[in-house]
């Protein structure tokens, strides 16, 4: 099962194993290092997964999450991407690009202004500052940048895009009642309006990349906290996810990051994955806690997903699925 191959748009994976986004530290300052191309080579030759997602890049230094994470945000960055992608692809694996700004949690180079849906301390990496909410025509200009990014990543030879909308990040803010208390079109008053940055942002993403290049989404669907956001919010969320275009889900924590509180087990966020799948016809991945290949067959037997993510069990050890 975790060795079928499965279609995404256009692209057919040669397994249904997936390493997820991981910031990995090998970054010179957020630039493209050999290690770094070794690092994903090595994983995509040993192990094998059908996709690879490269760590979390910024689209903006302004939204740069940490002084090691990798950048997309100009053009002089896409020669680098394209070494990450040769050496996926020569090791016989996909690879798709995951976009982000961090938001409340941003840490930019300059020192300069953070911003998120509303003034609310981030809950996972609080910032000393306080960020400043964003303005309409803010919020269309960031959409602007995400779709830049994405045609970057094309250009870097990236097979498809991911655009991160967990673990308490800009977008997750706004789909989060925890840190959205806007009031306009934007708000948490409704669905519609928490994942309204999200869907546009696909929307020109998707006009740059082409009807036929897939486009995934991570969904920190849940927040698993007091007054956050919940499963039933996720699967609310994935229909509209769905219907605006979206290629891939690909389910996580919200305000609890990559970590379910409540739950250890391998495959933890298999609840929700379960639900999600039930509600959507494109493919689901599930990641959390796996790190046997007898938890991702069996997770995928149980019809908790399409794909399974193993990320730190292949951090650790390229080997893993060799091994495994
Ligand atoms: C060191 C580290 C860095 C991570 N960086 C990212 C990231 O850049 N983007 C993202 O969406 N998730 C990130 N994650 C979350 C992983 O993609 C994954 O969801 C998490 O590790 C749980 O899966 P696992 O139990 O198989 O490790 C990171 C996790 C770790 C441990």
């Amino acid at each position: 099962m975790l060795y079928d191959p499965i279609t995404i748009n256009r692209l057919t994976l040669k397994s249904r194993l997936v390493m997820p986004p991981m910031q990995t530290g090998r970054t010179d300052l957020g630039h493209v290092t050999d290690d770094l191309v070794n690092y994903y080579h090595e994983r995509a030759l040993y192990s094998k997964p059908g996709l690879i997602f490269t760590e979390h890049s910024c689209i903006t230094e302004a939204g740069r999450a940490a002084k090691e994470q990798l950048s997309i945000a100009d053009d002089g960055m896409i020669p680098e991407h394209r070494r990450l992608t040769d050496a996926i692809h020569a090791a016989g694996s996909r690879v798709f690009v995951q976009l982000n700004h961090g938001g409340s949690s941003a840490v930019p180079f300059d020192d300069g202004e953070i911003v998120s849906a509303s003034a609310v301390v981030n809950l996972r990496k609080p910032s000393p500052r306080m960020p400043r909410p964003l303005t309409v025509p803010e919020i269309h200009e960031l959409e602007d940048a995400y779709a830049r990014a994405a045609l970057r990543a094309l250009e870097a030879g990236y097979d498809g895009v991911e655009i991160h909308c967990a673990h308490a990040y800009l977008l997750n803010q706004f789909y989060s009642p925890l840190s959205n208390l806007r009031d306009d079109e934007y708000g948490a008053a409704c669905m519609e309006n928490r994942v309204r940055f999200l869907l546009e942002t696909m929307e020109k993403v998707r006009a740059v990349i082409g009807a036929d290049c897939p486009m995934a989404v991570r969904l920190g669907g849940a927040d698993y906290m007091p007054g956050g956001s919940t499963e039933e919010d996720a699967v609310e969320a994935a229909r509209l996810i769905e219907r605006a275009g979206a290629d891939l889900l690909d389910i996580s924590g919200g305000m609890c990051g990559y970590i379910r509180p409540d739950c250890k087990e391998p495959g933890y966020f298999g609840s929700m994955t379960e639900k999600v799948r039930r509600a959507v016809s494109i493919p689901v991945i599930l990641t959390g806690g796996v790190a046997k290949l007898a938890d991702a067959e069996r997770l995928l037997a149980e019809g908790k997903a399409d794909l399974i993510g193993v990320g730190r069990a292949l951090l650790l050890d390229a080997h893993w699925a060799e091994k495994a």
